[in-house]
């Protein structure tokens, strides 16, 4: 699993954050396949949750400033996230544990930047207004779409 440019939403803040993610759970792959122990991969999903909890705090925001309709549902989603990963943390760990923590992890992450994630940002790069007064500045990948 990489970043590749098909996966930018548009919005370089996010799209670096996106490229992260990745990294966090390629880094989760690596430590499966060398057989290096739950340890390192225990450490990896430590690091993926923090991230993940920031990135989508930050999403969450952006949604609510630029009065996304679905934010609610996204929000839920990433919710979705946690408790899945979760649940696949409390089975025994061996390799069916292991081969379901990577397809969890690469399929909702892709569907999510894709599907959901595009969703918000579509609607902020059309131009939303601001409900909000606080707004982070975001910088528009000059080539997306
Ligand atoms: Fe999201
Ligand atoms: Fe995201």
């Amino acid at each position: 699993m990489e970043w590749k440019y098909e996966h930018s939403i548009g919005i370089q803040e996010i799209d670096d954050q996106h490229r992260k993610l990745i990294e966090i759970i390629v880094s989760i792959e690596r430590a499966i396949v060398s057989h290096v122990g739950w340890r390192d991969i225990v450490y990896g999903l430590v690091d993926l949750k923090v991230f993940a909890r920031s990135h989508f705090e930050i999403e969450e925001a952006l949604m609510r400033m630029y009065g996304y309709k679905e934010a609610a549902k996204h929000t839920e989603e990433h919710q979705y996230f946690f408790t899945r990963l979760a649940e696949i943390e409390c089975k025994s760990i061996d390799k069916l544990a292991e081969g379901e923590l990577l397809k969890f992890l690469r399929d909702w992450l892709k569907k999510h930047i894709l599907g959901e994630d595009r969703g918000y940002a579509d609607h902020i790069l059309a131009g939303a207004s601001i409900v909000k007064t606080k707004v982070p500045s975001l910088t528009v990948v000059k080539s997306a779409g």
